[in-house]
Formats: C-alpha cells, sequence, structure tokens
C-alpha cells in the first residue's frame, strides 16, 4: 500500500460528522477498496468549542482555511461546509494549488459547475460531487458513465428529502407544516437556511447539476422555472385524493424538438406513479433514455450517513485515480441546447378556486377557460356556502402556461370570484 494519503475536510455538520463515522465503522474495508490508507488531517470549523457527534483528536480542528488550502501534504480536499462563499472560493483555491475535490455543495456546483470542471481539468486533479444529488443515491457517476451510451429524454425527480418529508406527514398524518418542519431541521436534512428547501431552490440547484450532465449543456439556475411547497394546503392535498393523485415536489427536465424543459414545482402525480411511493426523506430519481428505456434511482436523499456514503465513494474514487495517474479518465463535454421559455411548456393543471354560490358562475369560468383555449377535464364543486364563499375545483387537458396564465387573469376579474387559491402542474398521466 501507498503511504496515507491526507485530506483536508472542511466542515463537520451533519455529513462531516457522517464521513468521519463510517470512516471509524468501515474503515478496513475503505482502505482495501481505495488501494491506499488515508487520514483525514485537518477539519476547518466555524466554532472550535462546539461539541461534537464524533470523536475528533486533538489539535485536529482549525478555524483558519490556510491550514488546509496551503499545507502541501494535503492533496485531497473535502468541502463539506454548504452555502455558496466562501465555499466556492475554497474549491477554487484547493483546485488551483492541485488539490482533488469531494464536495457534496449543490449550490456550488449548480452555480458554478462547468468553470470548476475545467479548472480541474487543466490542473489534471478530479472534481467530484455525488453527494451533491440524492444524498445516498449514486445518480452522478450513472448519468456520467453508466449511461454513456445512452441519448437521455427525461429526468423527474423527488430530489429534496426534507420537502418529501413534509408533504409525506400532511398526507398520511395531517400533520402541521411548521411543526414537521422543525423535525426534519432536527434530523439535520434541511438546509442552513430551511427556505432553500421550502421554496424549491435546493430542488432547482440539483436539477441544474442532473439536467446539464444528462443533456451536456451547461444549465443555469436562473433557466429553471422554480415554486416551492409552501402555498400547499390540507385542501390541496384532499383534493389530490379525491381525484386519486398525490402531491409530490418534483425537478423535472425533458428534452423536447426545440429545446429542454427545466423546471421544479410541486405536482399532482396518479397515486400508481412509481415517484407516488417515494415517501418521508426517500429520494426517486427517474430517468428515460433511448437505449436503456425507463431507470428509477431510490434511496434516502439526506442524513449523515447516506451522504457521508457518497462521499467516501468519491474520495475512493479519487485515490484510485491517484494510483493509476488516470485523472480525467472522464470527460464532461458540452453542447449548447437552448431551455424552453417557461411559457411554451404544457401541462396538465388542478386548479382551485374560491366562489360565490351562485347561478352561472360555472359557466363564467368555463367561458374564461374557453377564450384561452383551455379545455376542462374534470370539476367538482363542494358544499352550499349560503353568502360563504365555495371552492370549486378543475382538473384540464393540456395546455401551454402562456395559455393557463391568461385564463387565471380573465377568471381573477370575475366578480364572482373571490380568489384563485392555489394551482398546481399535473403530470404522470391519469389515475387509474
Ligand atoms: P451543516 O450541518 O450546517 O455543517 C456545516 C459545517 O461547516 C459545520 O461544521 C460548520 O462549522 C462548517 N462551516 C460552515 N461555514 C463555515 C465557514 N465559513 N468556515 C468554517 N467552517 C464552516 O451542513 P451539512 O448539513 O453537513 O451540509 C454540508 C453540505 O452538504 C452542504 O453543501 C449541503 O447542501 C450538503 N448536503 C447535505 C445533506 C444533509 O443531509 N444534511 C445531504 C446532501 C448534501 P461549525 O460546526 O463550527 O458550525
Ligand atoms: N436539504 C437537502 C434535502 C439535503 O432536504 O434534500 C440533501 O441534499
Amino acid at each position: 500500500m501507498d503511504k496515507s494519503v491526507k485530506i483536508g475536510l472542511m466542515g463537520l455538520g451533519t455529513v462531516g460528522t457522517g464521513v468521519c463515522k463510517i470512516l471509524q465503522d468501515n474503515r478496513e474495508v475503505i482502505f482495501e477498496r481505495a488501494g491506499t490508507e488515508f487520514e483525514i488531517a485537518k477539519i476547518l470549523v466555524r466554532d472550535l468549542t462546539k461539541p461534537r457527534a464524533v470523536e475528533v483528536e486533538e489539535g485536529l480542528l482549525t478555524t483558519n482555511p490556510a491550514d488546509i488550502l496551503e499545507d502541501d501534504g494535503i492533496s485531497v480536499v473535502v468541502e463539506l461546509m454548504g452555502g455558496l462563499e466562501p465555499a466556492y472560493q475554497y474549491i477554487e483555491a484547493a483546485l488551483s494549488r492541485g488539490k482533488h475535490v469531494v464536495t457534496a455543495n449543490k449550490a456550488v456546483i449548480a452555480a458554478h459547475g462547468a468553470r470548476l470542471i475545467k479548472l480541474a481539468r487543466n490542473q489534471g486533479v478530479d472534481l467530484y460531487y455525488e453527494g451533491s444529488v440524492g444524498g445516498g443515491i449514486p445518480i452522478i457517476k450513472p448519468l456520467r458513465e453508466s449511461l454513456v451510451g445512452n441519448r437521455i429524454e427525461e429526468i423527474m425527480g423527488i430530489v429534496n428529502g426534507t420537502t418529501n418529508y413534509i408533504l409525506t406527514r400532511m398526507t398520511q398524518e395531517g400533520a402541521a407544516f411548521d411543526e414537521v418542519l422543525k423535525e426534519a431541521q432536527a434530523l439535520g436534512y434541511a438546509e442552513a437556511e430551511p427556505a432553500a428547501d421550502i421554496e424549491g431552490q435546493d430542488a432547482a440547484n440539483k436539477l441544474v447539476i442532473l439536467a446539464s450532465l444528462a443533456f451536456q449543456t451547461p444549465i443555469s439556475l436562473h433557466q429553471v422555472y422554480c415554486e416551492g411547497i409552501s402555498r400547499i394546503t390540507p385542501d390541496d392535498i384532499a383534493f389530490a385524493e379525491h381525484f386519486g393523485y398525490i402531491i409530490k415536489l418534483l425537478a423535472i427536465a425533458k428534452r423536447r424538438a426545440n429545446g429542454i424543459e427545466a423546471r421544479v414545482h410541486p405536482t399532482f402525480l396518479p397515486k400508481e406513479h412509481p415517484l407516488a411511493s417515494v415517501n418521508g426523506v426517500f429520494n426517486g430519481i427517474f430517468v428515460r433514455g433511448d437505449a436503456v428505456g425507463e431507470l428509477m434511482f431510490y434511496g434516502r436523499g439526506a442524513g449523515d450517513l447516506p451522504t457521508g456514503s457518497a462521499i467516501i465513494a468519491d474520495i475512493v474514487d479519487v485515490l484510485r485515480n491517484r494510483r493509476r495517474d488516470s485523472h480525467h479518465r472522464v470527460e464532461t463535454l458540452w453542447t449548447h441546447i437552448p431551455v424552453k421559455p417557461m411559457d411554451d411548456v404544457g401541462t396538465r393543471y388542478y386548479v382551485r378556486l374560491h366562489a360565490q354560490d351562485k347561478p352561472g358562475v360555472l359557466a363564467q369560468v368555463a367561458a374564461s377557460f374557453g377564450a384561452e383555449g383551455v379545455s376542462i377535464e374534470s370539476m367538482i364543486q363542494q358544499g352550499r356556502g349560503q353568502d360563504q364563499p365555495v371552492p370549486i375545483v378543475f382538473i384540464t387537458h393540456e395546455v401551454e402556461e402562456r395559455q393557463m396564465q391568461a385564463s387565471l387573469k380573465r377568471i381573477a376579474t370575475l366578480p364572482s370570484i373571490k380568489d384563485i387559491a392555489n394551482v398546481i402542474r399535473v403530470e404522470g398521466g391519469m389515475p387509474l
């Protein structure tokens, strides 16, 4: 075996702790598989006095990034701090100094991935980021390596564990949103700023990474339509159930004749769809390639050990490449495919309105939909409200976003409509 390789760990929170635990428990077998021993030589944290969930040798912790970045004895940097800055700056500095980098930072890879990959290639070092999408699920390596013989047509995934945990508990137990979010935070699933989970940006970052790899074209975060789960109410969940659907936050990328669709939004999925049974912190990523057909990747999308498992796999890959002097054996090639504007994207829709319960209201709403070419597939109106507004709910046939938005504008001006309570896209065909 080679002499022990030195690793600099940046961050000892949920994932950093998971990495250390796995190394403590599976040390021998990991060394054997890597073909070399390695050791964590320094750990960068913010607060030296904080209690840690793993035993750390004295002198290992530091608050000075230079102790890792400027130590020529450290050849691999594992960035697990999170956030764009200073993480991006540290990753760039590490690559520039000829160090290999492993990271789970989807924000940095989504924003700067293409640039960092180029820098790593120029420096002759590896940049691996399996933990950035899907926690413990291997998905980056399959897209980058195992599926190279395919033209990927579609990716549809539940890629945020926190929101899937919240939606599952709301659906199965009627739990309150805020209470379940606190649990997800306590379990270490949520981002430091949980709005990133709730409002869909975390899933959008992950979609940028997946779609860029799958379609081999650089996609920017601003090209991804993004809507989170904060507007989902128990009423929406109950109506979804009534129509035979379940609500999931989906990240969707599809190759179309005139460009790529890239969007993150809550979605009505038929209960029979394979992604409908992905519950709790689990993630599921459905991929369709022209040769392989349909694939489903499933596993824990967040948490210390699952994500730690992906990080260890990347470290072992780096060390195996290092032994064979074969860094950058896998090329990331770029073409340039346009991303379609959301206005041009076609889906079915669920629309929930509150209206006065009086004659002619339905006809007015139907006429507003009809004027923009929106055709209704099913509808329910509940109860008699007397003076109170009543819910009217529609599922439409497939229309373009611009048609739906135009019809909603018309509906909003009708005097008998109190409000448009929610609009949710519908995917995955008709329920059985
Ligand atoms: P975390 O629990 O918040 O831990 C962050 C760690 O980084 C802490 O140890 C913190 O130090 C340190 N840190 C943060 N900013 C720093 C700075 N400016 N200087 C020095 N140290 C700093 O985060 P996490 O949940 O482990 O997530 C880490 C990364 O993995 C993120 O990119 C996240 O998106 C990604 N990820 C997380 C999960 C998950 O399940 N949590 C899953 C997949 C990917 P202190 O401990 O001293 O505060
Ligand atoms: N906050 C993220 C999630 C962590 O809930 O999925 C895993 O990337």
